[in-house]
């Protein structure tokens, strides 16, 4: 009888997409759910992304691409790193992919050979570890917590770097933590990898996310949003993420998506910022595996970047903050130790100990008992997993207000 590959008994399932599941049936069954487990934006796709792909579709030329996508969306992206970042990308350097997803198989598998490793912070997404088991690579997971911000440093790098180690992958802001790595630490790790030959990956899909805000005066840069009091005369201007790694060096794998900033999950569409040298095997590696980037979701996403969806984007960053702002007292009330910020994203990595020593099991009576969806922390990595919840804020006020008392309740009987 034929057997399933060896591999397969390291791929863990997602934990969550079970939890979901369970969450599903409860709600065919008649019950009220409030989602906070799920990592999506809950806001509809930008209206202008839905038009150009109707146009695009209706038009009925809906063929393969280029395997490294087409040259108007490769050239818009550059532009994007022109104006937001200050800095300037070859579009010839980034290739289209299948989500964050489609970026990270490529990025990874133009660097493993079988036994390489690859430092990853955990708690961190659990997919990457999953990718580099796939390739025949080892996961080498640097455990972080809240005195470096769930983020790893170059210390740690000096101490687990060995003569299999490939490079060092990181996301900033973090999921499940929230957590943003600065611009100095960045150059610190970028530069400690490259002393020891290595490749930094850096995973920028929650890019756009962050809410950290300064006040500037009315009149500014076009990437300024107005929020609140008018009358007041300022404009808040949103910092934290206008340094891309790709700022470092040419070097650094950048990884970034239209599926969280710009509200585009089921469109299926990110992209990869490779070092020049590697481009021409990506682009094999695509035409092989996908083919090309579903053409639709390219077209469409032209459209993500004008200034009208920007802005849109922009107002709904405000909303994210807002939730933010509104979860991280209420949760610190209740009792969750959340020991570090969560300054971007859409998720709090909360510590539950005081209530439970099994998150699991806390995840699956609240979702039982108070029907609040939430993410055990099992899903994230092997570091301290039974202590942590994730709770991400991506429903809507009314709903985040109604989850949070159910949750109340519930920890008070
Ligand atoms: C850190 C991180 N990277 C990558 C992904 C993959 O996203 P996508 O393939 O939709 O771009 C996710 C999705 O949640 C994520 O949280």
């Amino acid at each position: 009888m034929t057997m399933p590959a060896r591999r397969m008994s390291d791929i863990a399932p997602f934990h969550v997409m079970e939890l979901l599941t369970r969450a599903r049936q409860l709600e065919a069954g008649g019950r009220s759910i409030i989602h906070m487990e799920v990592g999506e934006p809950d806001f509809p796709t930008p209206p202008l992304v839905i038009e150009a792909a109707q146009a695009f579709i209706r038009d009925g030329h809906v063929f393969y691409t280029p395997a490294l996508g087409i040259p108007a969306l490769r050239e818009a992206i550059a532009r994007f790193y022109a104006e937001r970042y200050g800095v300037s990308v070859s579009p010839q350097r980034i290739a289209v992919t299948a989500g964050s997803s489609g970026a990270l198989l490529l990025a990874l598998a133009v660097l493993l050979n079988p036994g390489d490793e690859l430092l990853l912070p955990d708690p961190g997404y659990p997919c990457n570890r999953h990718f580099v088991r796939m390739l025949e690579g080892v996961p080498r997971a640097l455990a972080v917590g809240p005195e470096t911000n769930f983020q790893p440093t170059a210390g740690q790098i000096e101490q687990q770097w060995t003569s299999r180690s490939k490079g060092l992958l990181v996301a900033s802001p973090a999921n499940p933590t929230g957590t943003l790595i600065d611009a100095t630490t960045m150059a610190g790790l970028a530069a400690c990898v490259a002393e020891r030959g290595g490749a930094l990956l850096a995973d920028e899909i929650y890019h756009g996310l962050t809410y950290a805000l300064k006040e500037t005066p009315l009149g500014g840069a076009p990437k300024e949003v107005r929020l609140g009091n008018a009358s007041k005369e300022i404009c808040l201007e949103h910092t934290g993420d206008t340094d891309t790694a790709l700022a470092l060096s040419d070097e650094v794998f950048v990884i970034n998506s239209f599926s969280k900033y710009f509200g585009m999950t089921g469109w299926r569409l990110g992209w990869l910022v490779a070092p020049q040298r590697f481009v021409r095997d990506i682009e094999k590696l695509a035409q092989n595996l996908f083919i090309s980037p579903s053409a639709p979701a390219q077209h469409a996403a032209l459209a993500a970047f004008h200034p009208e969806t920007i802005a849109l984007l922009e107002a709904r960053r405000a909303q994210f903050r807002s939730r933010r702002d509104y979860l991280l007292p209420e949760l610190r009330r209740m009792g969750f130790r959340i020991a570090a910020e969560p300054g971007g994203a859409f998720y709090v990595y909360a510590d539950c100990s005081r209530f439970a020593t099994d998150s699991g099991k806390l995840a699956g009576e609240i979702l039982e008992q108070a029907g609040v969806a939430i993410t055990p922390g099992l899903d994230f990595g092997k570091n301290a997993p039974e202590r942590h919840v994730r709770f991400a804020y991506t429903v809507a006020e009314d709903k985040l207000e109604e989850g949070l008392a159910r949750l109340a309740r519930h920890l008070r009987s």
